[in-house]
């Protein structure tokens, strides 16, 4: 079982180069179902969530080829299984983006109910009444989901919560439908435009995505086509962070600014300073920052997937911060892992109250979800002494080589296989 070790107090400097978005990857290989030709994918990042949804794809019967590292061929032949093994939907759960595609284009989709996370029980019932508007039936028993239908008809669907991936599965299934689908309330996150425009790549008539409506037009099929997607906006801002808390001087390549301004809002609140020009961002952080109040919201307010990161750097700032998570019901598993390393804080209800200590001590952590894992390496970089972090697998989820471009900018840091 590999662990990350980490002796802190380098700074670090340099440029690092971001990959493109894992969450906009994911749904992206999913809807290659719809197509009836093929699909070609530049850049997509060797994560261990995109290998298992492309072996998840490749169990349906989707022919998935990689040309070389980074270059994906796709075709999903006119008959394909349409029931997704539990074994790999059992190791991710975004694998229940498979199913829009499946029960639009194959009339029936059969997946395991995805069961919750470290984070929150992460139900799919938004997806579900989503698809039952567009005229489909839902059965649940023995541990699945099994939705189908004839035909999608077009519908207006308003969503409780703007969920992020029931809106991408709600999209997918309403493209082939017969009709037009408003998805009201929908949310708009960057990937979700970014699956928006590969799918009207494909002949989609889709328009409205990164609002709170959503307008697709069903078409009959879909044909093939070549694409690459967004860079990915939370390994932007892990790094940002990881800049801000060793008080270096960072430049960050293949970034599409607009998508991280509300963290670096915050980090400028803080007191980071920041340059920016096509696709690349500098930051630099020259002495001890300022603690700030932050709270996740649905984009594009603050993102949840930089609480835990942000949390770090707030446990060396000077004052106090309040960190609220509005997001899901249990997202604060890195506190207790974080309090070893001597952070001082205190959880109320939905909201961490984290006094700015003067340093935080090296020790052996865990980490329990992608991000908490993310956190404790930011911890690391700036604890006196040795941080080991186990349960890396959760990091290599999100990262690609963490490690290898930490040490590039100067960390001390190496994977040990123990
Ligand atoms: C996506 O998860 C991301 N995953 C998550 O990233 C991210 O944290 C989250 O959006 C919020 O931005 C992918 O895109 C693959 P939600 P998702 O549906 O779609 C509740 C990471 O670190 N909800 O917006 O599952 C849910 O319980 C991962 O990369 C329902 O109640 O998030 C949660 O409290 C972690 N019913 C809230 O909505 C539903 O049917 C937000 O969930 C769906 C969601």
């Amino acid at each position: 079982m590999d662990r990350i070790v980490i002796r802190g107090g380098r700074q670090l400097n340099g440029t690092v180069r971001i990959e493109s978005a894992k969450n906009a990857v994911l749904p992206i290989l999913a809807a290659c179902i719809l197509s009836r030709g093929e699909c070609l994918l530049h850049g997509i990042p060797p994560l261990h969530d995109v290998f298992t949804i492309s072996q998840l794809l490749m169990r349906l019967g989707v022919a998935v080829r990689t040309e070389r590292p980074g270059l994906l061929r796709i075709h999903t032949p006119d008959v394909i299984q349409t029931e997704a093994p539990y074994d790999l939907v059992r190791k991710m759960r975004a694998s229940v983006l498979v199913m829009g595609p499946l029960l639009t284009r194959f009339g029936v989709a059969k997946v395991p109910l995805p069961g919750g996370c470290a984070i929150g029980n992460r139900p799919v019932d938004l997806h579900l009444k989503g698809f039952q508007s567009l005229g489909a039936d839902i059965e649940i028993k023995h541990g699945f989901i099994q939705a189908s239908a004839e035909r999608l008809y077009g519908a207006r669907i308003y969503l409780d919560y703007p969920s992020h991936t029931a809106t991408e599965n709600i999209m997918m299934a309403a493209v082939l439908a017969e009709g037009t689908t408003y998805i009201e309330n929908a949310a708009e996150e960057p990937e979700i435009v970014d699956v928006a425009n590969f799918l009207n790549s494909m002949g989609a008539r889709i328009t409205g995505a990164g609002t709170k409506v959503i307008r697709i037009e069903g078409v009959r099929e879909l044909g093939g086509t070549e694409y690459a997607c967004i860079p990915d906006r939370i390994e932007a801002g892990t790094y940002l962070v990881a800049a801000a808390i060793s008080r270096g001087d960072v430049t960050l390549t293949n970034v599409i600014t607009e998508h991280l301004k509300p963290v670096i809002a915050k980090l400028q609140e803080a007191g980071a300073e920041f340059e920016g020009r096509n696709g690349t961002i500098r930051v630099i952080a020259r002495e001890r920052l300022r603690s700030v109040d932050v709270k996740t919201l649905p984009y594009p307010g603050f993102p949840t997937d930089m609480q835990a990161q942000m949390m770090s750097l707030m446990c060396v700032t000077e004052g106090i911060s309040i960190v609220t998570e509005t997001v899901f019901e249990n997202r604060f598993l890195h506190v207790e892992e974080l309090k070893r390393m001597g952070a001082d804080i205190r959880i109320e209800g939905p909201s961490a109250i984290v006094r700015g200590v003067e340093r935080l001590y090296g020790a052996p952590v865990k980490a329990t979800d992608l991000r908490a894992g993310a956190s404790l390496v930011l911890a690391g970089l700036v604890a006196e002494g040795q941080t080991d972090i186990f349960g890396v697998g959760h990091v290599d989820r999100g990262y690609v080589n963490i490690v290898g471009k930490l040490q590039a900018l100067g960390a001390d840091i190496s994977r040990v296989n123990t």
